[in-house]
């Protein structure tokens, strides 16, 4: 049931300026899966770093916060304006039976400030916490160890070429959680136990697992598992999680090392492994070699989420097991000695499949949340593949070059999968372009029919 706007409280999200387009779904999902909803009123810029929410309560601000990888803190807010005396004013109309519980004489607090493109002296600071006097505060201050912190921030706009004397906005409220940025350096790639070329970015698999509403307890799958990146960030949620991948050495932690200075992968260098590096190996399910073409789960085995980085470039080739007539014409060795059979497999037919695989295998309201590449030039919305199982939730660029980028595409089930023709995919991925990355490396992009 909607809440009436009265009923709401407002909140003030500090968040990172990174990954900008990824947040909002994120901050959306996060929402909705503790029972709350994103409504068309709250007041956000897009890119700024400063976002009002409406919301029911500070227990669901504190649950938004321990899973947000793209919010910094957030805080109760007590006044904004767009000038200092607007502050103030907006401060002396917030009522005061809410604030007096955290001004009692017997507790403590610190007044910190926060501004975001520009710095502040020390005298500059203290003239700003003083001209704050008029607030009924009772309390001692406490330096280190205080019970209660409150925040000014300020807002000096986007433009560091075109710094303001005075703040854009300005905001007063009390501090509350923060959120999980500290994610991204405990389970940094640089440090993880197993990694491909391909191990994806510790930031980027927690929002991905954060779109994909991963809760506790759910099963999740990645049928493109390569290392394992996904599965960990889903098992940090407390999910069980399984995965699928053609490549034999991959699955079971054989054949060339990754890392310079090392040539083969060592011995306990597989996904269990990285799971039990960071204390997830209960949620770990188990990985198999398959091919994503030729699924081999049963029917009615469903998953709460499936959250992958599919095959989309030269450095991570597209291919699926192949008949015995493409076998014997492209049976390859490797170079560690397993014989795997190959046939390209399409990008068009990966998506397809994807799609497929999700709006059978998804729970309803289960989602499936993947990457896309995508050749900027020709890109409009009509090029993401549809399955008339599959809701389009969102779809976030994160640029590759000035060409080519790909989108972090979560889609949701909203109808029961049809073992009829009728629920076919559809979309434009037809036809693949090749096109040099940045970095040198080669990679087929999505362009349209
Ligand atoms: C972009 S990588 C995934 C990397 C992974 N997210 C990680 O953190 O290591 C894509 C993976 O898809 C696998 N793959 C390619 N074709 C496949 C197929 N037909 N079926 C299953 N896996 C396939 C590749 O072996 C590779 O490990």
């Amino acid at each position: 049931m909607a809440l009436s706007a009265a009923a709401l409280r407002r909140y003030l999200l500090l968040l990172a300026q990174e990954h900008l387009e990824f947040r909002l779904p994120e901050i959306k999902s996060l929402l909705s899966l503790h029972g709350g909803q994103f409504s068309g009123e709250q007041e956000i810029r897009v890119n700024s770093p400063f976002w009002i929410l409406n919301i029911p309560s500070e227990e669901m601000a504190r649950g938004l916060m321990k899973r947000t990888v793209c919010a910094k803190s957030i805080f109760e807010l007590w006044g904004h304006g767009r000038s200092a005396g607007e502050l103030y004013a907006s401060l002396k109309s917030y009522p005061v039976d809410k604030m007096l519980p955290y001004l009692q004489s017997d507790s403590t607090y610190k007044i910190h400030i926060h501004t975001f493109n520009k710095t502040l002296t020390q005298a500059q600071k203290i003239k700003k916490i003083d001209a704050l006097e008029f607030l009924p505060f009772k309390g001692k201050v406490n330096l280190k160890k205080p019970e209660h912190i409150f925040w000014i921030l300020e807002d000096y706009g986007m433009d560091p070429n075109n710094v303001p004397e005075e703040p854009f906005h300005l905001y007063f409220g009390r501090w509350i959680a923060d959120g999980q940025r500290e994610l991204i350096e405990s389970y940094s790639v640089k440090k993880r136990h197993f990694i491909g070329n391909t191990s994806m970015d510790a930031c980027l698999s927690f929002i991905m697992a954060n779109h994909g509403g991963v809760k506790p307890n759910d099963v999740v799958y990645d049928p493109f598992v390569g290392t394992g990146g996904l599965l960990i960030s889903s098992a940090h949620f407390g999910a069980y999680v399984c995965g699928t991948d053609i490549d034999y050495n991959t699955i079971h932690g054989l054949g060339k090392a990754t890392r310079k200075n090392q040539k083969w992968r060592g011995p306990d260098e597989n996904i269990r492994a990285n799971l039990r590096q960071y204390g997830l190996e209960k949620y770990y399910l188990d990985a198999l070699v398959s091919d994503s073409s030729r699924p081999i789960w049963r029917k009615g085995m469903l998953f709460d989420a499936i959250i992958t980085d599919p095959p989309y470039g030269i450095r991570e080739a597209t291919r699926r097991t192949g008949s015995q007539k493409e076998t014997d014409k492209t049976a390859e060795r490797s170079t560690e000695n397993h014989i795997f059979v190959s046939s390209s497999y399409h990008l068009s037919d990966i998506f397809f499949d994807l799609l497929k695989f999700a709006a059978e295998h998804l729970v309803m309201g289960g989602r499936l949340v993947y990457w896309l590449p995508i050749y900027r030039p020709e890109y409009t919305e009509e090029i993401i593949p549809r399955h008339p199982c599959l809701k389009l939730i969102s779809n976030c660029e994160q640029m590759l070059s000035s060409h080519t980028s790909r989108r972090l595409i979560t889609m949701e089930k909203v109808k029961e999968f049809k073992y009829s023709s009728s629920q076919a995919p559809h979309g434009h991925v037809k036809s693949m372009l090749i096109i040099s990355l940045g970095d040198g490396s080669l990679s087929e992009v999505t362009r349209r029919q």
